[in-house]
């Protein structure tokens, strides 16, 4: 029985108006899809990195902009192409069809060809796309170019290598330290150089390995280093091996190595400190042997006048005393020591008998007497010494105002150690006896001075003179 009141008619009616509702819901869809993915590619086509899509025979469906300028191609040359022509001909790792049956997504790293055939290194993903039966049916891809992070990591690679020989080629003991004093490596060609094997320092603290005294300097300059960033330098001593081995003299030099990290390159200067050593005895040796024949001469000068016995010691006395006063340096004071008590040893070529000789001279042996100077010149010439010895000794008679001899110099074409042997000279002698005069008693000499200075005798050295004289209570030695 037909139901009532509806034919067959009505029926199919129903069905094509159902069926109507269907295709419009079902068009409706379409377009929104159609909108969706033009949306999509629209964003694909904005990325930087190449992306690809192909069916799974390898063949391009599509491509964004990025992948085909990328490669050298247009988009619409790479469509259709088999996606093998941008992978290098010797890149021999391609998927077979049963891998990627097995396969959801992978990332590898490959060279890819342009279409000129250059080549460069590129990071690949791949995802399978599957239809609703979970079969594979297209395979996206996105390729991004990794040229410059391979240089980078080339440029890393040869600089950690070029550190590498470097620090091989650095015959020293070297430890990497941290800020907190661990030791993090510990390299040395041989462990006889080193106060423990090097085994025992990794992984400990300075404090734990030195003695107190060396562990509180190295961790010092570990932080000096840190804080200053340059490079640092100290000297000490330790026990080869610990505790018991011979004490031995190292030079560590500290460099910044990282944020939080020093370099200590240790050197071995037990030789050098020990050649030091007997270097300065030597030294020492040969300025007492050089300041004995000093006085050797100056002796066999005054032997022969022993009325002005200990003029050149005493004059030389207040000479080193002026300069003194004045600031000068200790080694420079050596050389006006050794000009003062050679001063006069040119009188060696005058006769005694002038030189001692009572009353008014001649006009030949004033000129005799004044010789002194250019005689002591000539000998004292012959020796290199390190200080104008010879040139203190020809100027020590040259006065402010050009009223000296031999040459009649003025101010300060006089060298300063004439300028102050000079006073010191002037001084000695004026206190002193004379079989010729009486001795002008020490206040008539400091007047001397006082009035002439600036005008003979060099102003600063007076003026020193005068204070050692004044307020300082010197004293010539008998
Ligand atoms: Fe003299
Ligand atoms: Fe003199």
């Amino acid at each position: 029985m037909r139901p009532t009141g509806e034919t067959k008619l009505q029926i199919l009616e129903k069905e094509i108006l159902i069926l109507r509702r269907q295709i419009r819901s079902l068009k409706s869809l379409h377009a929104r899809r159609a909108e969706e993915l033009r949306g999509l590619k629209k964003i694909v086509e904005t990325f930087q990195q190449g992306v690809t899509l192909k069916d799974m025979n390898g063949r391009i469906l599509y491509s964004n902009a990025a992948e085909a300028r990328m490669h050298g191609y247009t988009a619409k040359e790479l469509m259709g192409k088999e996606g093998r022509i941008l992978g290098a001909r010797d890149d021999g790792r391609r998927m077979t069809r049963e891998q990627l049956d097995g396969m959801t997504s992978w990332r590898r790293e490959r060279i890819n060809v342009r279409k000129d055939g250059s080549t460069f290194p590129v990071q690949i993903l791949s995802d399978v796309i599957t239809n609703e039966k979970g079969k594979a049916v297209e395979i996206i891809t996105t390729c991004k170019d990794i040229t410059e992070r391979r240089l980078i990591e080339e440029i890393l690679r040869k600089s950690v290598a070029d550190n590498q020989a470097i620090l091989t080629a650095v015959p020293d003991p070297l430890f990497h330290i941290l800020r907190d004093g661990t030791f993090l490596s510990c390299r040395a060609k041989s462990e006889e150089d080193l106060a423990l094997p090097p085994a025992l320092f990794l992984n400990r603290k300075v404090n734990d390995v030195y003695p107190p005294d060396l562990a509180r300097l190295t961790m010092a300059f570990i932080h000096k280093t840190l804080e200053e960033g340059t490079t640092q330098s100290f000297e000490y001593r330790i026990a080869v091996p610990l505790p018991q081995g011979e004490p031995r003299d190292y030079e560590c030099r500290m460099v910044v190595c990282g944020e939080n990290e020093v370099l200590a390159m240790v050197r071995d200067i037990t030789l050098r400190k020990g050649a030091d050593a007997a270097l300065q005895k030597s030294y020492d040796r040969l300025h007492r042997t050089l300041g004995e024949t000093v006085q050797a001469l100056a002796v066999t000068v005054e032997k022969r006048d022993p009325y002005t016995a200990g003029h050149m010691r005493r004059s030389t006395q207040l000479a080193c005393a002026i300069a003194g006063e004045m600031g000068w340096p200790g080694s420079q004071i050596d050389g006006l020591r050794i000009a003062g008590l050679l001063h006069d040893i040119g009188k060696i070529t005058v006769p005694a008998e002038i030189l001692s000789k009572p009353g008014r001279l001649s006009e030949g042996e004033i000129i005799l007497i004044r010789s002194h100077v250019q005689v002591g010149y000539e000998i004292l010439g012959q020796i290199d010494f390190p200080w104008p010895v010879a040139d203190t000794v020809l100027q020590h008679h040259e006065r402010l105002d050009g009223s000296g001899y031999p040459a009649g110099l003025k101010g300060d074409r006089i060298i300063p150690e004439a300028r102050i042997l000079a006073v010191a000279d002037v001084m000695e002698a004026m206190t002193s006896h004379r079989p010729y005069r009486p001795t002008r008693g020490r206040e008539s000499a400091l007047e001397e001075v006082a009035q002439r200075r600036e005008i003979l005798y060099d102003g600063k050295a007076s003026e020193a003179c005068l204070v050692l004289f004044q307020q300082k209570a010197f004293e010539f030695e008998s």
